[in-house]
């Protein structure tokens, strides 16, 4: 039989729900023998509320317990380099959300500290696991698309996300904005798609949002492949969602993501989902009237895939998916996209500790690209007077 894997989860705030869903999900592989949140309020209401063993405020608790394989880190991606640390150091194994660390200087410090501990880090990009993606690589991969020559990426998230995280926008805690805590995810696929990156020119603001970093940006990337890529993501909107485009000498590969505001989709794909939900629940409740097993409901979201991807290679004692140096390309290309919105220069990669931003953006890093931005608006009202 399949062995059980003991799980310590670290933060229990917004993204945590998600990954409750997968472990309920493979129930049969994962236990999740406790949690730890230095917010009290958000560790009661957690513990007592999923019924988990051992609720903590202080995670080192976890890192001691014999019963727990897996350390999970949910906490803001400022405060993930000091557990992923103490964790590889207990002999766990360590799942972090992404992005490993807000900035490169401490991704390149994490990547040196787990040499010591080989195959047992792995950063959750869980996009890389998800059906649309996995299509478009095989599509790349068999080369149906041709010479990859362009495409276009988007992405945009609603408002009551964003108001609800404490941390968001930070760029101590988070690393940035909507570049560094979502796009990151866009960035890390573009990376898996066309490869290393040549140069980025980008151009960002806060243009609506109360937070000290940007809500808003777009930027074109050269790929060392030739390929041109434009993207932009804004972040506090109306609707969530991804697209992109990625544009092949013999084909054009189009994504657009359901939209989480109106429960999904086109006409058929919302009615499919409608009609899945409603057999479900009329096949449990016949299940619970005969007294058997229901199955567990949904799919187990969006992270499934890449918790199956792990207990995989647990399974096969083989390294973890998505190692530090892999999980290094989306933070790069980001300090890349803030170091040319700040300077308004075209960046040349790759970024190593010479780079202006290595160490991370500052607030007053970013006031002084407000400054850049108010000039060049007075620079445009004075060409404009003068052409009048
Ligand atoms: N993969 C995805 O799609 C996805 C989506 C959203 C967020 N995330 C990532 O998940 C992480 C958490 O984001 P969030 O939105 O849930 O943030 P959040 O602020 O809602 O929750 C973080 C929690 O961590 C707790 N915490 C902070 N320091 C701690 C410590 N030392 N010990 C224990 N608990 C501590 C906080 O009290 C808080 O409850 C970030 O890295 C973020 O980028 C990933």
């Amino acid at each position: 039989m399949s062995r059980k894997f003991g799980v310590g989860v670290v933060g229990a705030g917004a993204i945590f729900p998600s990954h409750l869903q997968a472990y309920k999900y493979l129930s049969k592989r994962f236990r999740i023998v406790g949690i730890s949140d230095t917010d009290e309020l958000r560790l009661r209401q957690a513990g007592q509320k999923h019924f988990l063993p051992v609720s903590t405020t202080d995670y080192r608790e976890l890192l001691a317990r014999p019963d727990i394989d897996i350390i999970d880190i949910c906490t803001p991606p400022g405060v993930h380099a000091r557990i992923v640390k103490d964790a590889l150091q207990a002999g766990k194994h360590v799942i972090s959300e992404k992005p490993l660390a807000p900035t490169l200087a401490e991704v390149d410090d994490l990547i040196e500290f787990a040499k010591q501990y080989p195959g047992k880090l792995s950063t959750i990009f869980q996009r890389r696991y998800a059906t649309d993606v996995e299509k478009l690589m095989r599509l790349k991969d068999d080369e149906s698309l041709g010479q990859l020559v362009g495409g276009t990426f988007n992405r945009t998230a609603r408002g009551a996300f964003v108001q609800n995280a404490k941390n968001w926008g930070s760029w101590k805690m988070s690393g940035g904005g909507t570049v560094m805590t979502q796009f990151v995810h866009e960035l890390d696929l573009m990376c898996l798609v066309y490869g290393e990156p040549a140069t980025v020119t980008a151009t960002m603001d806060t243009v609506h949002l109360d937070i000290e970093s940007e809500d808003t940006f777009a930027a074109t990337i050269r790929f060392k492949s030739g390929a041109i890529v434009s993207c932009s993501s804004s972040t506090g909107v109306g609707k969530s969602g991804v697209m992109f485009d990625v544009v092949g000498t013999k084909k054009v590969h189009r994504y657009a993501s359901k939209s989480d505001d109106d429960g999904g989709g086109s006409g058929l794909a919302r009615l499919q989902t409608l009609a899945t939900k409603v057999v479900t629940k009329g096949g449990d409740k016949i299940k619970q009237k005969l007294g058997r097993p229901t199955k567990q409901k949904g799919d187990g979201g969006s992270h499934r895939p890449y918790f199956e991807a792990i207990l995989k290679a647990l399974d096969m004692e083989q390294p973890l998916p998505i190692g530090p140096e892999s999980a290094r390309h989306a933070v790069e290309l980001a300090t890349g996209i803030y170091t040319s919105a700040i300077t308004g220069e075209s960046v040349a990669f790759p970024l190593d500790a010479s780079a202006t931003y290595y160490s991370g953006v500052t607030a007053e890093d970013y006031r002084s690209r407000a400054r850049t931005t108010e000039s060049a608006q007075n620079l445009t009202a004075i060409s404009g007077r003068q052409a009048g």
